[in-house]
């Protein structure tokens, strides 16, 4: 199907890598929903692409009754669903994990977990049913979902998770022809990443300022890997800051 017929899903648009990315894949062809909780934003976005290619949902991937608006919307506006970036996701304070209240554990996890599994049900319904069947979800992974930060438990269990939620997909999917794959970033220039620039903590108890990468890379690669036929598949692709810590131990 030619990509000015195929339609994508993208969590988190509203800032970020998944701003980057939605507006790339628009400028690929794609007709695109733009999903996030400020609604002002994705307005804003949405208008820039143009009537006809994109559509705005103020969307709480983390609260089921929010994600299934957002995609019986998509279904209403533009008729099916071929893609699924799940990308929408956030971070903890750097404080030592006993000193963590609970109630930030749990907000992280349903962001970055059970957003992701929210999200991934409802596609698996839509890829099922429609005709031509079948579709391609992208799960946003990280170098944390490799190897921790100091001081990253929810962050770095939930992105641990979400490659177990990926395989869960690819293994699940090939039987309807749905495709799971997870893309593992490292420093993308977002607002996530700003911090970097002051310092960041390091595992030997220095703060370090880390290079960071133009999110534009980020966006690139999606287009690449949401443009492959359904019978080929980057399972898993890390795009990353060349020179930023983490081959060598550091
Ligand atoms: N930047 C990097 O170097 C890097 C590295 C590895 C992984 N990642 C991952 O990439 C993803 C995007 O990060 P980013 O750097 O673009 O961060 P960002 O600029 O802070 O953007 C985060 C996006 O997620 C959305 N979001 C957060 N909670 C949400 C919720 N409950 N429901 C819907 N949307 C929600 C935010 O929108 P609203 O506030 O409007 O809801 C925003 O659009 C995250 O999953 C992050 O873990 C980033």
């Amino acid at each position: 199907m030619a990509a000015q017929n195929k339609v994508a899903i993208v969590t988190g648009a509203s800032a970020g890598i998944g701003k980057a990315a939605g507006v790339a894949l628009v400028k690929a062809g794609w007709k695109v929903a733009f999903a996030a909780r400020r609604a002002d934003l994705l307005d804003k976005i949405a208008a820039e692409c143009g009537a006809g290619k994109a559509l705005a949902v103020a969307t709480d991937v983390g609260k089921p009754e929010s994600v299934k608006n957002l995609f019986a919307q998509t279904k209403a506006k533009f008729g099916r669903l071929d893609l699924l970036f799940n990308n929408a996701g956030m971070g903890a304070p750097a404080v030592p994990l006993d000193e963590l209240p609970y109630e930030k554990w749990l907000e992280v996890v349903n962001a970055n977990l059970n957003g992701m599994f929210l999200c991934t049900q409802e596609a698996f319904r839509l890829f099922k049913a429609q005709n031509p069947k079948g579709g391609r979800i992208i799960n946003n992974g990280s170098i944390s979902a490799h190897a921790p930060r100091p001081f990253s438990a929810p962050y770095t269990a939930t992105k641990h998770a979400v490659t177990g939620l990926t395989k869960c997909i690819a293994l699940d999917g090939r039987a309807h022809d749905i495709c799971g794959c997870q893309i593992d970033i490292g420093n993308a220039a977002t607002e996530m990443t700003e911090r970097m620039n002051k310092g960041v903590p390091q595992p030997n108890g220095t703060t370090m300022v880390e290079p960071r990468m133009n999110v534009q890379h980020v966006a690139d690669a999606i287009v690449h890997m949401a443009s492959l036929p359904l019978d080929a598949n980057v399972l898993f692709m890390t795009v990353m800051a060349t020179k930023m810590p983490f081959v060598g131990r550091g």
